[in-house]
Protein backbone atom coordinates (compact mmCIF):
# COMPACT_ATOMS: atom_id res chain seq x y z
CA UNK A 1 0.00 0.00 0.00
CA UNK A 2 1.11 3.34 -1.08
CA UNK A 3 -0.82 6.17 -0.53
CA UNK A 4 -0.35 9.98 -2.41
CA UNK A 5 1.08 12.56 -0.35
CA UNK A 6 0.47 16.00 -1.22
CA UNK A 7 3.64 17.53 0.75
CA UNK A 8 5.97 14.95 -1.18
CA UNK A 9 4.08 15.84 -4.28
CA UNK A 10 4.91 19.69 -4.18
CA UNK A 11 8.61 18.95 -3.83
CA UNK A 12 10.87 19.87 -7.02
CA UNK A 13 14.67 19.01 -6.24
CA UNK A 14 18.10 19.61 -8.56
CA UNK A 15 18.70 16.01 -9.17
CA UNK A 16 19.03 14.69 -12.34
CA UNK A 17 16.44 12.41 -14.11
CA UNK A 18 15.99 9.01 -14.27
CA UNK A 19 16.09 7.33 -17.61
CA UNK A 20 14.82 3.92 -18.00
CA UNK A 21 15.39 2.71 -21.17
CA UNK A 22 13.44 -0.99 -20.39
CA UNK A 23 10.50 0.82 -19.20
CA UNK A 24 8.36 -2.02 -18.68
CA UNK A 25 9.78 -5.76 -19.00
CA UNK A 26 6.78 -8.08 -18.31
CA UNK A 27 7.35 -11.08 -15.49
CA UNK A 28 6.55 -14.14 -16.47
CA UNK A 29 4.30 -14.58 -13.64
CA UNK A 30 1.88 -11.76 -14.97
CA UNK A 31 2.01 -13.14 -18.31
CA UNK A 32 -1.49 -14.99 -18.56
CA UNK A 33 -2.84 -13.15 -15.78
CA UNK A 34 -5.40 -11.72 -18.31
CA UNK A 35 -5.85 -15.33 -20.36
CA UNK A 36 -9.60 -15.03 -21.79
CA UNK A 37 -10.50 -11.98 -20.22
CA UNK A 38 -11.60 -8.67 -21.18
CA UNK A 39 -10.93 -5.12 -20.28
CA UNK A 40 -12.64 -1.50 -20.92
CA UNK A 41 -11.02 1.86 -19.97
CA UNK A 42 -12.98 5.07 -19.38
CA UNK A 43 -10.52 8.11 -20.09
CA UNK A 44 -11.43 11.68 -19.08
CA UNK A 45 -9.36 14.64 -19.54
CA UNK A 46 -6.46 15.53 -21.66
CA UNK A 47 -4.52 14.15 -24.58
CA UNK A 48 -2.18 13.23 -22.68
CA UNK A 49 -4.53 11.01 -20.20
CA UNK A 50 -5.77 9.53 -23.94
CA UNK A 51 -2.31 8.39 -24.63
CA UNK A 52 -1.43 6.85 -20.87
CA UNK A 53 -4.44 4.43 -21.72
CA UNK A 54 -3.05 3.88 -25.37
CA UNK A 55 0.14 2.35 -22.66
CA UNK A 56 -2.14 0.90 -20.09
CA UNK A 57 -4.42 -0.67 -23.32
CA UNK A 58 -0.79 -2.21 -24.54
CA UNK A 59 0.19 -3.37 -21.38
CA UNK A 60 -2.65 -5.32 -20.60
CA UNK A 61 -2.72 -7.03 -23.96
CA UNK A 62 1.08 -8.61 -22.85
CA UNK A 63 -0.74 -9.97 -19.96
CA UNK A 64 -3.67 -11.68 -22.62
CA UNK A 65 -6.26 -9.18 -22.02
CA UNK A 66 -8.36 -8.57 -25.02
CA UNK A 67 -10.52 -5.38 -25.20
CA UNK A 68 -14.15 -5.67 -24.63
CA UNK A 69 -16.60 -4.88 -26.95
CA UNK A 70 -18.77 -3.70 -24.40
CA UNK A 71 -19.02 -2.05 -21.13
CA UNK A 72 -21.59 -4.64 -19.66
CA UNK A 73 -19.27 -7.82 -21.17
CA UNK A 74 -15.56 -6.94 -19.46
CA UNK A 75 -14.16 -8.35 -16.94
CA UNK A 76 -11.44 -6.00 -15.79
CA UNK A 77 -12.98 -1.95 -16.00
CA UNK A 78 -10.55 0.74 -15.11
CA UNK A 79 -11.13 4.50 -14.39
CA UNK A 80 -8.35 6.70 -16.10
CA UNK A 81 -9.32 10.19 -14.41
CA UNK A 82 -8.50 13.88 -14.81
CA UNK A 83 -8.32 15.76 -11.57
CA UNK A 84 -8.55 19.51 -13.21
CA UNK A 85 -11.89 20.81 -12.34
CA UNK A 86 -14.76 19.43 -9.96
CA UNK A 87 -17.15 18.09 -12.42
CA UNK A 88 -14.39 15.82 -13.28
CA UNK A 89 -14.44 14.20 -10.19
CA UNK A 90 -18.20 13.60 -9.87
CA UNK A 91 -18.83 11.93 -13.21
CA UNK A 92 -15.70 9.80 -12.23
CA UNK A 93 -17.93 8.50 -9.30
CA UNK A 94 -20.93 8.14 -11.27
CA UNK A 95 -19.58 5.58 -13.37
CA UNK A 96 -17.87 3.85 -10.22
CA UNK A 97 -21.83 3.59 -9.21
CA UNK A 98 -22.37 1.81 -12.80
CA UNK A 99 -19.46 -0.66 -11.77
CA UNK A 100 -20.92 -1.44 -8.70
CA UNK A 101 -23.83 -2.59 -10.09
CA UNK A 102 -22.28 -4.82 -12.39
CA UNK A 103 -19.83 -6.29 -9.34
CA UNK A 104 -23.10 -7.57 -7.68
CA UNK A 105 -24.33 -9.64 -10.58
CA UNK A 106 -20.73 -11.28 -11.28
CA UNK A 107 -18.37 -10.79 -8.29
CA UNK A 108 -15.40 -11.71 -10.04
CA UNK A 109 -15.26 -8.24 -12.20
CA UNK A 110 -11.72 -6.37 -11.26
CA UNK A 111 -12.48 -2.64 -11.06
CA UNK A 112 -9.55 0.22 -10.29
CA UNK A 113 -9.51 3.95 -10.82
CA UNK A 114 -5.90 5.36 -12.05
CA UNK A 115 -4.84 8.91 -13.67
CA UNK A 116 -4.64 12.32 -12.15
CA UNK A 117 -7.51 11.69 -8.97
CA UNK A 118 -5.28 8.63 -8.15
CA UNK A 119 -2.84 11.16 -7.11
CA UNK A 120 -4.91 12.95 -5.00
CA UNK A 121 -5.06 12.19 -1.38
CA UNK A 122 -8.64 13.25 -0.58
CA UNK A 123 -9.74 11.26 -3.47
CA UNK A 124 -7.34 7.99 -2.22
CA UNK A 125 -9.26 8.45 1.43
CA UNK A 126 -12.62 8.85 -0.12
CA UNK A 127 -12.19 5.25 -2.01
CA UNK A 128 -10.54 4.00 1.58
CA UNK A 129 -14.02 4.52 3.02
CA UNK A 130 -16.54 4.59 0.71
CA UNK A 131 -15.27 2.95 -2.25
CA UNK A 132 -13.40 -0.04 -0.16
CA UNK A 133 -14.94 -3.05 -2.72
CA UNK A 134 -12.79 -1.26 -5.78
CA UNK A 135 -10.15 -4.03 -6.26
CA UNK A 136 -6.80 -1.13 -7.30
CA UNK A 137 -6.05 2.81 -7.69
CA UNK A 138 -2.60 3.52 -8.92
CA UNK A 139 -1.08 7.02 -10.12
CA UNK A 140 0.44 8.52 -13.18
CA UNK A 141 3.86 7.77 -12.08
CA UNK A 142 2.75 3.74 -11.79
CA UNK A 143 1.57 2.39 -15.20
CA UNK A 144 4.38 0.88 -15.75
CA UNK A 145 4.22 -1.46 -12.71
CA UNK A 146 0.48 -2.37 -13.22
CA UNK A 147 0.97 -6.11 -13.84
CA UNK A 148 2.33 -6.43 -10.79
CA UNK A 149 -0.71 -4.42 -8.70
CA UNK A 150 -3.28 -6.41 -10.65
CA UNK A 151 -1.42 -9.42 -9.55
CA UNK A 152 -1.44 -8.39 -5.77
CA UNK A 153 -5.31 -6.90 -5.89
CA UNK A 154 -6.35 -10.42 -7.27
CA UNK A 155 -3.94 -12.86 -4.89
CA UNK A 156 -4.78 -10.60 -1.66
CA UNK A 157 -8.57 -10.31 -2.95
CA UNK A 158 -8.50 -6.59 -1.70
CA UNK A 159 -7.64 -3.10 -2.63
CA UNK A 160 -4.63 -2.17 -3.76
CA UNK A 161 -2.80 0.83 -3.77
CA UNK A 162 0.16 2.15 -5.69
CA UNK A 163 0.62 5.96 -6.27
CA UNK A 164 4.28 7.72 -5.70
CA UNK A 165 3.98 11.56 -5.33
CA UNK A 166 7.49 12.04 -6.18
CA UNK A 167 9.34 13.98 -9.12
CA UNK A 168 8.94 10.87 -11.32
CA UNK A 169 11.47 9.43 -14.20
CA UNK A 170 11.54 9.09 -17.75
CA UNK A 171 10.41 5.46 -18.58
CA UNK A 172 11.01 4.56 -22.33
CA UNK A 173 10.04 1.51 -24.81
CA UNK A 174 6.22 1.61 -23.21
CA UNK A 175 4.56 -0.34 -25.75
CA UNK A 176 1.18 1.14 -26.86
CA UNK A 177 -1.69 0.41 -28.86
CA UNK A 178 -2.92 3.06 -30.70
CA UNK A 179 -6.01 4.36 -31.13
CA UNK A 180 -5.77 5.55 -34.77
CA UNK A 181 -3.65 3.91 -37.75
CA UNK A 182 -3.14 7.82 -39.14
CA UNK A 183 -2.50 10.00 -36.10
CA UNK A 184 -0.30 9.31 -33.13
CA UNK A 185 0.84 11.23 -30.06
CA UNK A 186 4.23 11.64 -29.12
CA UNK A 187 4.99 12.28 -25.62
CA UNK A 188 8.14 14.78 -25.58
CA UNK A 189 7.87 15.63 -22.15
CA UNK A 190 6.30 14.86 -18.81
CA UNK A 191 5.09 16.92 -15.56
CA UNK A 192 5.47 20.82 -15.12
CA UNK A 193 7.26 23.15 -12.99
CA UNK A 194 4.85 26.25 -13.99
CA UNK A 195 2.75 26.08 -10.88
CA UNK A 196 0.21 28.51 -11.96
CA UNK A 197 -1.95 28.72 -8.38
CA UNK A 198 -5.26 27.33 -9.46
CA UNK A 199 -3.30 24.30 -11.69
CA UNK A 200 -3.19 20.77 -9.97
CA UNK A 201 -1.45 19.31 -12.60
CA UNK A 202 2.52 20.11 -11.50
CA UNK A 203 1.12 17.59 -8.12
CA UNK A 204 -0.22 14.85 -10.24
CA UNK A 205 2.35 14.72 -12.99
CA UNK A 206 5.75 15.53 -11.02
CA UNK A 207 8.52 17.82 -12.50
CA UNK A 208 9.23 18.70 -15.79
CA UNK A 209 11.19 15.61 -17.37
CA UNK A 210 11.60 15.89 -21.52
CA UNK A 211 12.32 12.63 -22.94
CA UNK A 212 15.93 13.11 -24.42
CA UNK A 213 15.42 14.02 -28.73
CA UNK A 214 17.01 10.61 -30.38
CA UNK A 215 13.86 8.78 -28.20
CA UNK A 216 11.44 10.75 -29.62
CA UNK A 217 12.75 11.45 -33.03
CA UNK A 218 13.05 7.28 -33.20
CA UNK A 219 9.58 7.21 -32.64
CA UNK A 220 8.04 9.27 -35.29
CA UNK A 221 10.48 7.85 -37.73
CA UNK A 222 9.01 4.43 -37.00
CA UNK A 223 5.57 5.92 -37.43
CA UNK A 224 6.35 7.44 -40.50
CA UNK A 225 7.99 3.65 -41.83
CA UNK A 226 4.12 2.50 -40.05
CA UNK A 227 2.10 4.91 -42.77
CA UNK A 228 1.11 7.32 -39.96
CA UNK A 229 0.28 10.94 -41.26
CA UNK A 230 -0.02 12.99 -38.32
CA UNK A 231 1.89 13.10 -35.11
CA UNK A 232 1.04 15.62 -31.83
CA UNK A 233 4.08 15.98 -29.47
CA UNK A 234 2.36 16.53 -26.41
CA UNK A 235 3.45 18.21 -22.84
CA UNK A 236 1.77 20.56 -20.69
CA UNK A 237 4.11 22.72 -21.57
CA UNK A 238 5.94 22.21 -25.17
CA UNK A 239 7.24 25.75 -25.35
CA UNK A 240 9.66 24.43 -22.20
CA UNK A 241 10.78 21.44 -23.91
CA UNK A 242 14.45 21.02 -22.89
CA UNK A 243 15.16 23.23 -20.53
CA UNK A 244 15.59 20.42 -17.66
CA UNK A 245 18.35 18.26 -20.04
CA UNK A 246 21.01 20.86 -19.89
CA UNK A 247 21.63 20.82 -23.67
CA UNK A 248 21.47 23.92 -25.88
CA UNK A 249 18.79 21.80 -27.94
CA UNK A 250 15.07 23.01 -27.44
CA UNK A 251 11.58 23.13 -29.01
CA UNK A 252 12.44 24.96 -31.97
CA UNK A 253 15.26 22.17 -32.74
CA UNK A 254 12.76 19.35 -31.99
CA UNK A 255 10.15 20.67 -33.93
CA UNK A 256 12.97 21.20 -36.78
CA UNK A 257 13.80 17.51 -36.46
CA UNK A 258 10.62 16.15 -36.28
CA UNK A 259 9.30 18.13 -39.56
CA UNK A 260 12.54 16.98 -41.18
CA UNK A 261 11.62 13.49 -40.89
CA UNK A 262 9.08 13.84 -43.31
CA UNK A 263 5.97 12.96 -41.79
CA UNK A 264 2.60 14.85 -43.31
CA UNK A 265 1.80 16.97 -40.21
CA UNK A 266 3.32 17.88 -36.85
CA UNK A 267 1.13 19.33 -34.13
CA UNK A 268 1.98 20.21 -30.67
CA UNK A 269 0.13 20.94 -27.18
CA UNK A 270 0.26 22.70 -24.76
CA UNK A 271 1.79 26.09 -24.93
CA UNK A 272 2.54 28.22 -21.86
CA UNK A 273 3.24 32.00 -23.28
CA UNK A 274 6.26 32.62 -21.38
CA UNK A 275 8.44 30.18 -23.09
CA UNK A 276 7.06 30.66 -26.41
CA UNK A 277 10.52 32.34 -28.15
CA UNK A 278 10.83 33.39 -31.93
CA UNK A 279 12.80 30.47 -32.73
CA UNK A 280 10.02 28.42 -32.51
CA UNK A 281 7.94 30.83 -34.49
CA UNK A 282 10.29 30.74 -37.10
CA UNK A 283 10.59 27.51 -37.54
CA UNK A 284 6.90 27.01 -37.47
CA UNK A 285 6.36 29.54 -40.43
CA UNK A 286 9.27 27.82 -42.14
CA UNK A 287 7.72 23.85 -42.45
CA UNK A 288 4.92 23.36 -44.28
CA UNK A 289 4.47 20.06 -42.46
CA UNK A 290 4.01 21.93 -38.90
CA UNK A 291 0.46 22.84 -38.77
CA UNK A 292 -0.60 26.11 -38.75
CA UNK A 293 -2.29 25.49 -35.18
CA UNK A 294 -1.07 26.80 -32.11
CA UNK A 295 -3.28 26.48 -28.55
CA UNK A 296 -2.13 29.39 -26.66
CA UNK A 297 -4.13 29.44 -23.03
CA UNK A 298 -5.04 33.11 -22.12
CA UNK A 299 -6.62 32.22 -18.53
CA UNK A 300 -7.34 35.59 -17.94
CA UNK A 301 -7.13 38.89 -19.52
CA UNK A 302 -6.76 41.08 -16.62
CA UNK A 303 -2.56 41.61 -15.76
CA UNK A 304 -4.09 41.85 -11.65
CA UNK A 305 -5.02 38.16 -12.46
CA UNK A 306 -2.93 36.82 -14.42
CA UNK A 307 -0.07 37.79 -12.07
CA UNK A 308 -2.36 36.50 -8.92
CA UNK A 309 -2.92 33.26 -11.52
CA UNK A 310 1.19 33.06 -11.39
CA UNK A 311 1.01 33.16 -14.92
CA UNK A 312 4.15 35.33 -15.56
CA UNK A 313 3.51 37.35 -18.60
CA UNK A 314 0.88 40.33 -18.53
CA UNK A 315 -2.18 41.43 -21.09
CA UNK A 316 -0.08 43.41 -23.17
CA UNK A 317 2.93 40.94 -23.57
CA UNK A 318 0.17 38.17 -24.26
CA UNK A 319 -1.50 40.34 -27.29
CA UNK A 320 2.31 40.88 -28.04
CA UNK A 321 2.81 37.84 -28.72
CA UNK A 322 -0.23 36.81 -30.75
CA UNK A 323 -0.12 39.14 -33.03
CA UNK A 324 3.41 37.90 -33.49
CA UNK A 325 2.27 34.53 -34.27
CA UNK A 326 -0.43 35.85 -36.48
CA UNK A 327 2.16 38.36 -38.27
CA UNK A 328 4.62 35.16 -39.19
CA UNK A 329 2.35 32.44 -39.33
CA UNK A 330 0.54 32.63 -42.48
CA UNK A 331 -2.84 31.45 -41.61
CA UNK A 332 -2.76 30.70 -38.17
CA UNK A 333 -5.53 29.38 -36.42
CA UNK A 334 -5.07 30.16 -32.76
CA UNK A 335 -7.53 28.38 -29.95
CA UNK A 336 -7.13 29.32 -25.88
CA UNK A 337 -8.29 28.16 -22.44
CA UNK A 338 -10.09 31.02 -20.01
CA UNK A 339 -10.79 30.81 -16.72
CA UNK A 340 -13.79 33.18 -15.05
CA UNK A 341 -14.18 33.80 -12.00
CA UNK A 342 -10.58 33.29 -10.21
CA UNK A 343 -10.76 34.48 -6.67
CA UNK A 344 -11.37 38.21 -6.24
CA UNK A 345 -12.34 38.53 -10.11
CA UNK A 346 -13.99 41.67 -10.32
CA UNK A 347 -16.19 42.91 -13.26
CA UNK A 348 -13.85 44.85 -14.34
CA UNK A 349 -11.00 42.00 -14.83
CA UNK A 350 -13.98 40.00 -16.23
CA UNK A 351 -14.29 43.09 -19.11
CA UNK A 352 -11.10 43.15 -19.72
CA UNK A 353 -10.83 39.43 -20.30
CA UNK A 354 -13.70 40.19 -22.95
CA UNK A 355 -11.79 43.02 -24.14
CA UNK A 356 -9.22 40.25 -25.25
CA UNK A 357 -10.68 37.88 -26.44
CA UNK A 358 -11.99 40.63 -28.92
CA UNK A 359 -9.19 41.68 -30.40
CA UNK A 360 -7.77 38.49 -31.03
CA UNK A 361 -11.12 37.20 -32.04
CA UNK A 362 -10.07 33.24 -31.37
CA UNK A 363 -10.67 30.43 -33.61
CA UNK A 364 -12.08 28.54 -30.34
CA UNK A 365 -11.96 28.41 -26.70
CA UNK A 366 -12.42 26.50 -23.67
CA UNK A 367 -13.63 28.25 -21.03
CA UNK A 368 -14.19 27.54 -17.48
CA UNK A 369 -15.39 28.51 -13.96
CA UNK A 370 -12.74 28.58 -11.79
CA UNK A 371 -12.52 25.33 -9.55
CA UNK A 372 -10.68 24.86 -6.46
CA UNK A 373 -8.11 22.24 -6.32
CA UNK A 374 -7.53 20.85 -2.44
CA UNK A 375 -3.93 22.07 -1.89
CA UNK A 376 -3.33 24.57 -4.69
CA UNK A 377 -2.55 28.49 -3.07
CA UNK A 378 -5.73 29.54 -5.17
CA UNK A 379 -7.85 27.08 -3.46
CA UNK A 380 -6.94 29.14 -0.55
CA UNK A 381 -7.82 32.90 -1.56
CA UNK A 382 -10.97 33.98 -0.91
CA UNK A 383 -14.10 33.27 -3.16
CA UNK A 384 -16.80 35.45 -2.84
CA UNK A 385 -18.61 35.53 -6.41
CA UNK A 386 -22.36 33.36 -6.23
CA UNK A 387 -22.58 30.85 -8.48
CA UNK A 388 -25.30 32.74 -10.58
CA UNK A 389 -22.93 35.77 -10.92
CA UNK A 390 -20.09 32.94 -12.08
CA UNK A 391 -22.36 31.06 -14.52
CA UNK A 392 -23.33 34.48 -15.42
CA UNK A 393 -19.68 35.54 -16.42
CA UNK A 394 -19.15 31.88 -18.59
CA UNK A 395 -21.88 32.63 -20.87
CA UNK A 396 -21.51 35.94 -21.78
CA UNK A 397 -17.84 34.79 -22.72
CA UNK A 398 -19.07 32.24 -24.60
CA UNK A 399 -21.40 34.11 -26.07
CA UNK A 400 -18.11 36.10 -27.84
CA UNK A 401 -16.34 33.20 -28.19
CA UNK A 402 -19.19 31.23 -30.56
CA UNK A 403 -19.32 34.86 -32.37
CA UNK A 404 -15.77 34.71 -33.21
CA UNK A 405 -15.62 30.94 -33.37
CA UNK A 406 -18.16 31.51 -36.13
CA UNK A 407 -16.61 33.82 -38.15
CA UNK A 408 -13.24 32.22 -38.18
CA UNK A 409 -14.97 29.35 -39.84
CA UNK A 410 -17.11 31.36 -42.09
CA UNK A 411 -14.05 32.65 -43.38
CA UNK A 412 -13.39 28.74 -45.06
CA UNK A 413 -16.94 28.92 -47.14
CA UNK A 414 -16.27 27.81 -50.73
CA UNK A 415 -12.45 27.32 -50.38
CA UNK A 416 -10.16 24.12 -50.61
CA UNK A 417 -8.89 22.80 -47.82
CA UNK A 418 -6.82 19.88 -47.01
CA UNK A 419 -8.44 17.37 -44.59
CA UNK A 420 -6.37 13.94 -43.00
CA UNK A 421 -9.89 11.65 -43.28
CA UNK A 422 -9.56 9.84 -39.77
CA UNK A 423 -13.07 7.94 -40.22
CA UNK A 424 -16.54 7.71 -40.75
CA UNK A 425 -18.48 10.93 -39.24
CA UNK A 426 -20.59 10.82 -36.12
CA UNK A 427 -23.52 12.74 -37.23
CA UNK A 428 -24.04 10.58 -40.35
CA UNK A 429 -22.08 7.41 -41.30
CA UNK A 430 -22.12 8.00 -44.96
CA UNK A 431 -20.17 11.14 -44.52
CA UNK A 432 -16.29 10.82 -43.33
CA UNK A 433 -14.47 13.18 -40.80
CA UNK A 434 -11.27 14.93 -40.14
CA UNK A 435 -9.59 18.03 -39.48
CA UNK A 436 -7.98 20.95 -41.39
CA UNK A 437 -4.33 21.93 -41.47
CA UNK A 438 -5.89 24.79 -38.80
CA UNK A 439 -7.60 21.91 -36.74
CA UNK A 440 -11.11 22.74 -38.21
CA UNK A 441 -13.54 19.45 -37.60
CA UNK A 442 -15.30 18.73 -41.57
CA UNK A 443 -17.51 16.18 -42.51
CA UNK A 444 -17.00 15.22 -45.40
CA UNK A 445 -19.17 13.62 -48.40
CA UNK A 446 -16.74 10.38 -49.65
CA UNK A 447 -15.97 6.91 -50.07
CA UNK A 448 -14.80 5.29 -47.06
CA UNK A 449 -11.68 3.99 -49.26
CA UNK A 450 -10.43 7.73 -48.42
CA UNK A 451 -9.68 7.16 -44.97
CA UNK A 452 -6.33 7.50 -44.22
CA UNK A 453 -5.78 10.04 -46.93
CA UNK A 454 -5.30 13.81 -47.07
CA UNK A 455 -7.61 14.86 -49.38
CA UNK A 456 -8.64 18.36 -51.19
CA UNK A 457 -11.88 18.94 -49.93
CA UNK A 458 -14.22 22.34 -50.99
CA UNK A 459 -16.47 23.63 -47.98
CA UNK A 460 -19.81 23.68 -48.73
CA UNK A 461 -21.52 24.90 -45.41
CA UNK A 462 -20.15 26.16 -42.25
CA UNK A 463 -21.16 25.74 -38.65
CA UNK A 464 -19.89 27.21 -35.52
CA UNK A 465 -17.83 24.07 -34.64
CA UNK A 466 -18.12 21.91 -37.60
CA UNK A 467 -17.71 22.26 -41.56
CA UNK A 468 -19.44 20.70 -44.29
CA UNK A 469 -17.56 19.91 -47.51
CA UNK A 470 -16.96 17.82 -50.57
CA UNK A 471 -13.95 16.16 -52.36
CA UNK A 472 -12.83 17.92 -55.42
CA UNK A 473 -10.65 15.46 -57.90
N1 LIG B 1 -10.29 25.61 -12.45
C1 LIG B 1 -10.78 25.86 -13.69
N2 LIG B 1 -10.08 25.63 -14.81
C2 LIG B 1 -8.84 25.12 -14.69
N3 LIG B 1 -7.91 24.81 -15.60
C3 LIG B 1 -6.82 24.33 -14.96
N4 LIG B 1 -7.03 24.34 -13.63
C4 LIG B 1 -8.27 24.84 -13.44
C5 LIG B 1 -9.05 25.10 -12.28
N5 LIG B 1 -8.59 24.86 -11.06
C6 LIG B 1 -8.08 25.02 -17.04
C7 LIG B 1 -7.02 25.97 -17.59
C8 LIG B 1 -6.12 25.03 -18.36
C9 LIG B 1 -7.11 23.99 -18.83
C10 LIG B 1 -6.51 22.70 -19.26
O1 LIG B 1 -7.94 23.79 -17.71
O2 LIG B 1 -7.65 26.89 -18.46
O3 LIG B 1 -5.45 25.66 -19.43
FE1 LIG C 1 -1.10 23.84 -14.99
FE2 LIG C 1 0.17 26.16 -15.49
FE3 LIG C 1 1.50 23.82 -15.74
FE4 LIG C 1 -0.41 24.45 -17.51
S1 LIG C 1 1.53 25.57 -17.18
S2 LIG C 1 -0.16 22.45 -16.47
S3 LIG C 1 -1.90 25.56 -16.24
S4 LIG C 1 0.67 24.69 -13.85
Amino acid sequence: MQLPNLKEAKVRTKNKINIVKEGFILDDKYKNLGKNKTYYIKTYGCQMNEHDSENIKAILETMGFTESASFDSADLFLLNTCAIRENAHNKVFGMVGRIKHLKEQRPDIIAGICGCMAQEEAVVEEIMTKYKWLDLVFGTHNINNLPEILYNSIKKQKLEVEVFSCEGEVYENIPVKRDSKYKAWVNIMFGCDKFCTYCIVPYTRGKQRSREPKYILEEVKKLVEDGYKEVTLLGQNVNAYGKDLGISYGMAELLRDVAETGIDRVRFVTSHPWDFNDEMIDIIAKYDNIMPYIHLPLQSGSSRILKLMGRRYTKEEYITLFNKLKSKIKNASITTDIIVAFPGETEEDFNETLEVVEKCKYDSAFTFIFSPRIGTPAAKMEDNLSQEEKNNRLYKLNDLVNKYAKEANLKYQDQVVKVLLEGTSEKDENMLMGYTETMKLVNVKADKKYIGQIKDVKITDVKTWSMDGELID
